[in-house]
């Protein structure tokens, strides 16, 4: 089976990006897959989710591994370096790092938008899926993941302005898979906090379907367990798969792998 890459992406931030990746890969690893994430987000939300106090120690990162880009060296570290093992059996992470963010302007400056995707490359066979979060932005780091990435999902968080924003951000990866990745589709958007009981989220959630929108299934409820994952460092599906969120993760996991 060749490998998958997936880029996590919305502009937006608090949809979910961080908590999806997170709880999909973990539920790609459970069910035998080598998986690695790959956390571009500076914020390092998806580090500590699955790291925890240990992150501290994880060197090195997705810092040294952009700045090996940008300098030449003899000794540079090779792509299994920065690959971080995690308590979840048979999910990996190449974490970020600190002063990431400030990487940013001199990694556009020198056109480095297409290493990520080489450099994934060279892992060959060794995972069966790649998992790429992103930041809350379409930057440099975004648009290394929308290039590197063969599939994008699309987390919506069943909120008005989020709606208008998604025509927008589909156009954009249009735009980023006309310039520069023939390659990549948009597999879905994944329903967030979705509340079944207020008729809001229910009448734009059918909207979006209407429209010819590619809805995927099923909506993920809204749920105080994924703070104790967070807090616990440990995904929903590992921490406690027979939670209700954390089954819908691991069904919307079942339908992406089909
Ligand atoms: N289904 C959910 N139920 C409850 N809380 C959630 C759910 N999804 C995300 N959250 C919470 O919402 C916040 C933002 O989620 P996060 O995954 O960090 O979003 P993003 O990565 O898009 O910024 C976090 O505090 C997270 O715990
Ligand atoms: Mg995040």
């Amino acid at each position: 089976m060749p490998m998958v890459c997936r880029v996590v992406f919305n502009q937006k931030g608090g949809v979910g990006k961080s908590t999806i990746t997170v709880n999909l890969a973990a539920a790609a690893a459970i069910a035998g897959r080598s998986v690695l994430v790959v956390d571009l987000d500076p914020q390092a939300n998806t580090s500590r989710y699955l790291l925890g106090e240990v992150l501290a120690q994880a060197t090195p990162t997705l810092t040294e591994f952009f700045e090996q880009t940008l300098n030449f060296s003899l000794y540079a570290h090779v792509m299994d370096d920065f690959v971080h093992a995690t308590p979840c059996p048979g999910l990996f992470l190449l974490p970020a790092g600190d002063s990431l963010a400030e990487q940013q302007s001199k990694l556009e400056a020198r056109y480095k938008i297409y290493k990520l995707r080489e450099s994934l490359q060279e892992f060959g066979g060794r995972f069966d899926e790649i998992w790429l979060d992103t930041p809350p932005a379409l930057n440099f780091f975004t648009l290394s993941a929308l290039i590197a990435a063969d599939r994008c999902l699309i987390p919506f968080d069943c909120d008005a302005f989020s709606r208008e924003a998604l025509v927008g951000l589909l156009g954009r990866v249009a735009e980023i898979k006309a310039d520069h990745n023939p390659r990549l589709e948009v597999e879905g958007i994944i329903v967030n906090q979705f509340q079944a009981r207020a008729s809001l989220p229910t009448r734009m959630v059918e909207e979006l379907a209407a429209q010819g929108l590619p809805v995927l299934q099923p909506y993920l409820s809204s749920s105080v367990k994924i703070r104790e994952s967070h807090e616990r460092a440990m995904p929903l599906v590992q921490l406690d798969p027979r939670h209700k969120l954390a089954q819908a993760f691991s069904e919307l996991y079942q339908s992406l792998a089909k």
